[in-house]
C-alpha cells in the first residue's frame, strides 16, 4: 500500500478555540500518528485576507494557532507543517486553475451564495460588499489541495463543497492538459461533532460565543461558568439531549465518563456542579499543553524556523511540480518552439523509441522504431552496449544534426528521409522546462 495524503488548512482569522481543537486539531495530530499516513496541515493565511483587513491580526493569529499545533504535540519532523503564503506557488496555480474553473460552479459555493442570499433579501445589490477574493475562496482552496496532490481533505461539513469542487476542477484540468492532478476527497470525522459554543450554537469566532483553547485556568473557569443551561434547580432531573455543557464534555471525556455525567443528569446534579466537572475535564487534558504553548508565543523566532522549514519541504515538491504544469498549459521557453508548432498539429502524436539489443555476433544494435511500428533509421553493430548509448545520445542531443556526424554507423530504413528522422528526433527531445 502506498502513502495516503492527508492535508488541510486552518485559516488564520483569530485566535484558537476548543472547537477548533476538538474539530481539527486533535484530529489531525491522531492522524499524522497513523502509519502509511503523510501530513501536509498549513496555517492559511491568504485565505484570512478575505475577510479581515487587520494585518496584525493575522499575524497573531498565525503565531497563535502555530503555537497551538505545536502545544498539542504536532511533530514537524513527521509532518509538512507550513504556512500558506511561504508557498508562492500556490498563488501561481490559483491563477492557472482559475483559467479551468467555470464561473457557474463559483456562484453555486454555499459561502458565495449565502452572501448573495442576504443581500438580496435586504433589497440591496446581490454582490453588495462581496469582495472578489470571497468569491474565488474555492479556487485557492483547490489550489491549496492540487499542489501536493493530497487524497483525503479532513474537513468540517461546511468546508465538503469545497473540496468537491476541488475535484471537479482537477478533473478539468486533467481533461485538458493529461493526468497531473490527484482527485482529492473530503473526510469527514463523524465521530467528531461540531462543538457548541457558549450559546449552545456552534463554536464560531463570529457568534461571539467561543471559548478560547488556551484561556489561563482562571478564565477557563468563568467561561464555563457562563454556558448555557435551563432552569433547572438542584435535585431536579436534567436533560442531555440538548445540552450543550453535555456536549462539551463528551467531546473530551471517554464513554464510561460520559456516562457517569449522564447519570448525574439524571440524579439531578447541579447546573453548578456539572459545570466544575467539565471544568476540571478540560482543564486536565489543556494544562499540560499550557506551558509550552506559553513558551512558544513568548519565542516566535522558534516558531518563524519551524514554519521555514515546513516551507523548504513543500517547495521541494511544489516547486517542481509549479515547473511542470506552466510546461503542460504552454507557459514555455521559446526555443524549439517554431519546430514544435509544426509538430503540434497531428494532436499528441505518440512518440517514436529507440531499441537496443544484442545480436548472435555479440555486437550491440540499436533501431529508432515509430509508435505504430515502422523501423526508420538502423545502427550498425558496436562493440559495446556504451557506445550504442553515445550514439543514441547524439541523436537525442543534437537531432538530425547528428546523423552526419554518426554516418557509417546508420542506415535509414526502407523510405525514411532524414527530414523524417529529424522530426522523430524532435518528438523524442525533452521537453523545455
Ligand atoms: N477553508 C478552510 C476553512 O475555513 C481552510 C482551508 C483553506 C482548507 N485551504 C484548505 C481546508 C485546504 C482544507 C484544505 O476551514
Amino acid at each position: 500500500m502506498t502513502a495516503q495524503r492527508f492535508l488541510t488548512g486552518i485559516t488564520t482569522s483569530g485566535e484558537p478555540h476548543l472547537g477548533n481543537y476538538v474539530g481539527a486539531i486533535r484530529p489531525a495530530i491522531a492522524a499524522s500518528l497513523r502509519p502509511q499516513v503523510e501530513s501536509f496541515y498549513f496555517l492559511a493565511d491568504y485565505h484570512a485576507l478575505i475577510k479581515i483587513d487587520d494585518p496584525a491580526r493575522i499575524q497573531r493569529s498565525t503565531l497563535e494557532i502555530a503555537a497551538s499545533f505545536l502545544a498539542a504535540g504536532l511533530d514537524p519532523q513527521r509532518v509538512t507543517f507550513y504556512r500558506q503564503s511561504d508557498i508562492a506557488e500556490v498563488a501561481e496555480l490559483t491563477w492557472l486553475l482559475t483559467c479551468v474553473t467555470s464561473k457557474g460552479l463559483l456562484n453555486r459555493a454555499h459561502a458565495y451564495k449565502a452572501a448573495v442570499d442576504k443581500n438580496v433579501a435586504a433589497g440591496m445589490d446581490p454582490d453588495a460588499d462581496v469582495n472578489a477574493g470571497l468569491f474565488m475562496y474555492p479556487v485557492l482552496m483547490t489550489a491549496d489541495i492540487l499542489m501536493f496532490n493530497a487524497h483525503k481533505v479532513p474537513v468540517g461539513r461546511d468546508q465538503v463543497q469545497h473540496v468537491e469542487m476541488a475535484r471537479d476542477i482537477a478533473q478539468r484540468f486533467n481533461h485538458l492538459y493529461g493526468e497531473h492532478f490527484v482527485l482529492p476527497q473530503a473526510l469527514i470525522e463523524e465521530s467528531v461533532a461540531t462543538l457548541p459554543g457558549l450559546d449552545g450554537r456552534k463554536m464560531s469566532k463570529s457568534y461571539d460565543n467561543s471559548i478560547p483553547l488556551f484561556a489561563p485556568r482562571a478564565q477557563l473557569q468563568k467561561l464555563i461558568a457562563g454556558i448555557v443551561t435551563d432552569s433547572r434547580a438542584p435535585g431536579q432531573a436534567k436533560d442531555t439531549e440538548g445540552s450543550a455543557l453535555y456536549q462539551i464534555y463528551q467531546a473530551f471525556a471517554s464513554g464510561a465518563e460520559t456516562s457517569e455525567l449522564a447519570q448525574a443528569y439524571a440524579d439531578g446534579i447541579s447546573w453548578a456542579d456539572a459545570k466544575q466537572l467539565l471544568f476540571e475535564r478540560i482543564d486536565r487534558e489543556i494544562a499540560p499543553m499550557r506551558e509550552l504553548y506559553q513558551a512558544l508565543i513568548d519565542d516566535p523566532q522558534r516558531i518563524e524556523t519551524i514554519l521555514l522549514e515546513g516551507a523548504a519541504k513543500a517547495r521541494s515538491l511544489s516547486a517542481p511540480f509549479v515547473t511542470r504544469l506552466r510546461h503542460a498549459v504552454g507557459l514555455r521557453r521559446l526555443s524549439g518552439a517554431a519546430d514544435r508548432a509544426e509538430q503540434a498539429k497531428p494532436a499528441k502524436a505518440q512518440p517514436p523509441a529507440f531499441k537496443q539489443y544484442r545480436e548472435r555476433d555479440g555486437k550491440f544494435y540499436f533501431k529508432l522504431v515509430q509508435a505504430r511500428g515502422g523501423v526508420l533509421l538502423q545502427s550498425t553493430g558496436f562493440d559495446s552496449p556504451k557506445e550504442a548509448a553515445q550514439a543514441i545520445s547524439a541523436l537525442l542531443d543534437r537531432g538530425g544534426a547528428a546523423l552526419a556526424e554518426l554516418a557509417g554507423k546508420l542506415t535509414l530504413a526502407g523510405d525514411a528521409s532524414e527530414a523524417d528522422i529529424a522530426q522523430a528526433l524532435q518528438l523524442l527531445a525533452k521537453p523545455i522546462l
